[in-house]
């Protein structure tokens, strides 16, 4: 049998060096890259908090827990990305726009993709009673300010009491708040809902216990989903959110951008009670 050489024997002090110079060459170079920088910062980290045997111990049953908490219906992992800003930063860098174009935010978890698409002015609140509704409206234009016909508007919000369709499949009918609108020539866009809510993000599993620990609440402000698409421009997946809401400042997963803040009025004696202007600015030259 043959021993590896000294160096290869881990030590605190080349931690670094001993991991990474296990990887093989035929390693597929940007894997290689990644974790290589994954295992520097992971270790510099533990170098850096002097992790005791019992932290490691519990995070590693907190990961344990979150992974538990992973189905078809439930992605804790991505909720513990959102509430650590992940899921932000990573949309930051992959979806760099020029100024005057319509900024992404977070996806979240109650996108589906089987939304019923709607004409023009229609309603997608299909459960009638509670709410205060609220007619959305704007332009969809490439950034020079031209309209874009045919551009695919899939939107999603809450209920009155702060739960998407999917979240109370046997309270709220299939699709309520939820449907999809495509511009015609004049790339405008109008249909009534709710005015959103503010809501918590499903708390009730280790990320909620991480939030309380860390004495953070778990509500998002009130916002409109909009998913923006057109063929040869960079997909929007973006939210519209309720001008003047108390989570603004503090929204659970950091989603809130300043562009982002919608104006909505209240509408004396008008079809809905309230009315959102909200207009799409597409970057040309990619489709996403
Ligand atoms: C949402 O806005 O639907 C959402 C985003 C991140 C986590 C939970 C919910
Ligand atoms: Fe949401």
């Amino acid at each position: 049998m043959t021993h590896p050489p000294a160096s290869d024997y881990f030590s605190e002090a080349a931690s670094v060096a001993t991991v990474n110079g296990r990887i093989g060459a035929a390693t597929d170079a940007r894997l290689a890259h990644v974790m290589a920088r994954l295992v520097t910062h992971l270790h510099a980290f533990v170098q850096d908090v002097a992790l005791t045997q019992d932290e490691w111990g519990a995070a590693i049953g907190f990961l344990t827990r979150t992974g538990q908490m992973c189905d078809g219906n439930r992605q804790e992992f991505i909720l513990l990305s959102d509430v650590l800003g992940l899921s932000m930063l990573v949309d930051a860098i992959n979806n760099r726009r020029p100024n005057g174009a319509t900024e992404n935010t977070v996806l979240g978890p109650f996108h589906v993709a089987d939304a019923p698409e709607y004409p023009m002015g229609a309603t997608i609140t299909l459960q009638k009673g509670g709410g205060e509704t609220c007619l959305f409206e704007g332009r969809v234009t490439d950034l020079q300010g031209a309209p874009l016909a045919g551009a695919r508007i899939d939107v999603w919000s809450d209920n009155e009491d702060g739960f998407y369709d999917v979240q109370q499949p046997d309270l709220q009918p299939r699709h309520n708040n939820r449907g999809v609108f495509v511009t015609g020539p004049d790339g405008r866009y109008w249909f009534r809902g709710l005015k959103p809510v503010s809501y918590p993000i499903p708390d009730d599993g280790p990320v909620g216990q991480l939030l309380t620990r860390l004495g953070r609440h778990p509500y998002r402000p009130a916002h409109m989903h909009f998913i923006v698409s057109h063929p040869g421009h960079a997909t929007i997946v973006t939210h519209t959110f309720v001008a003047g809401d108390a989570y603004l400042q503090s929204d659970a997963v950091f989603g809130v951008k300043q562009s982002l803040i919608a104006p909505f009025e209240p509408v004396p004696e008008g079809a809905t009670q309230w009315r959102s202007r909200f207009d799409f600015v597409m970057q040309g030259g990619a489709a996403s």
